[in-house]
């Protein structure tokens, strides 16, 4: 299990190129980056609201350099990387709403696969050894909704457009490290490329559209209930440093074992440890202190898938990774986040990121 220390002694000094820094996992990857002393250079597209995240934690100071610019314009993306001479490259740049993947279906394919496709062009581009994990989703598996864990090995797939993209992605990925990131050859290349699928996750500063804890803070916020779409749902939560703790496991494990790690990981909760989207609301308003819900469910909803779990074993096993906390902790974490008003973000995070790592 990773910790401060032994972060700091890889990233100290270590220059990372952050797709999606402006993002919700993006900003707190930022700021758990720039705690370890590395040199980061941020690439996407501005802030979608004023009071999101990277604008509270005042996230262009904590970049070496912050790029605003699309994942689409590969050539300005590799120069960017490329000038920039990574150590590390961590691919968070999605569009990452399964809602809006229905509304710009090919849009979403775009970024999330083309754009993936982009991003290694440009490490293909550069002249020195990189690392890469690149960012997907639990969503990537076909998913015949049998509650079953998903291995890494099993088939690839997508019902909604933002599923298929990611699955999509993770072709993309496989693609290139066979074609040239092949780990039979990393003497000659000396890139090693990762892909790491996490869930859905939970924390302090998410204010985007569509997914459940910003929902219930903007009801509690307007003294409204929050109206639950799929109260039933039962979903791995995690809390947002989990995943972001195992990328950055994964990241400096391959440093010292770049060719047996170029493959592909889950990083999920244990399997015991699933919550339905009712249970998580009713915790988190109890931790909240205030709040209320009603059921919102629609006849024609688009689909969304009900059950997801992922087996972690291979994580546990290869980088003795595991999950830190069970959903409940990440609930309260999470609350505590939103209900605490005298403190800053960025005070809040980097406690919360002390407190989960330790020294
Ligand atoms: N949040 C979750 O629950 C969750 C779960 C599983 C996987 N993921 C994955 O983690 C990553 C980060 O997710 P998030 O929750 O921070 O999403 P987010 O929507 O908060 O942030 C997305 C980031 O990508 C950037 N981006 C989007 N389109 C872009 C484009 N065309 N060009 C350049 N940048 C672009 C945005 O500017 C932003 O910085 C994504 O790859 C997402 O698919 C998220």
């Amino acid at each position: 299990m990773v910790n401060l220390t032994d972060l700091k002694n890889t990233f100290r000094g270590k220059r990372v190129f952050l797709s999606g820094h402006t993002g919700f996992k993006g900003a707190w990857m930022l700021q758990i980056l720039h705690l370890l002393g590395a040199e980061v250079k941020g690439y996407a597209l501005a802030p979608e609201q004023d009071g999101d995240l990277y604008h509270l934690i005042a996230g262009d100071k904590l970049c070496h350099t912050s790029v605003i610019a699309d994942i689409c314009d590969k050539q300005r993306l590799e120069t960017e990387l490329v000038r920039f001479e990574p150590d590390f490259v961590f691919h968070f740049a999605a569009q990452a709403l399964v809602r809006r993947g229905y509304e710009l279906p090919s849009y979403t394919f775009f970024v999330n696969a083309q754009g993936t496709a982009h991003m290694l062009d440009a490490i293909r581009a550069l002249q020195k050894p990189c690392i890469g994990v690149m960012i997907t989703t639990d969503k990537v598996y076909e998913n015949p909704e049998r509650g079953l864990p998903f291995k890494e090995d099993d088939k690839l797939g997508g019902y909604d457009p933002y599923s298929a993209s990611k699955a999509a992605a993770e072709v993309v990925i496989d693609s290139y490290r066979r074609s040239f990131f092949n780990p039979d050859t990393y003497s000659v290349h000396h890139k090693a490329i990762a892909a790491a699928r996490a869930g859905n996750v939970i924390g302090g500063g998410d204010y985007s559209p569509d997914r459940i804890i910003p929902d219930i803070v903007r009801a509690i916020q307007s003294g409204k209930p929050v109206g639950l779409r799929n109260p039933a749902s039962v979903r791995p939560w995690q809390h947002v440093l989990e995943p972001l703790g195992a990328y950055l496991a994964l990241a400096a494990g391959m440093v010292q074992n770049p060719v047996g790690l170029s493959t592909a990981f889950n990083f999920g909760p244990y399997p015991s440890d699933l919550l339905s989207v009712e249970d998580l609301t009713k915790i988190f308003i109890r931790c909240f202190g205030e709040g209320s819900y009603t059921d919102m469910q629609q006849a024609n909803a688009p689909h969304e898938a009900k059950l997801l779990l992922l087996d972690s074993a291979k994580a546990g096993k290869m980088l003795n990774w595991y999950p830190k906390m069970d959903a409940a902790r990440a609930i309260e974490m999470t609350a505590t986040w939103y209900a605490e008003r005298n403190t800053s973000a960025s005070d809040k995070c980097i406690s919360q990121i002390e407190a989960y790592f330790g020294n």
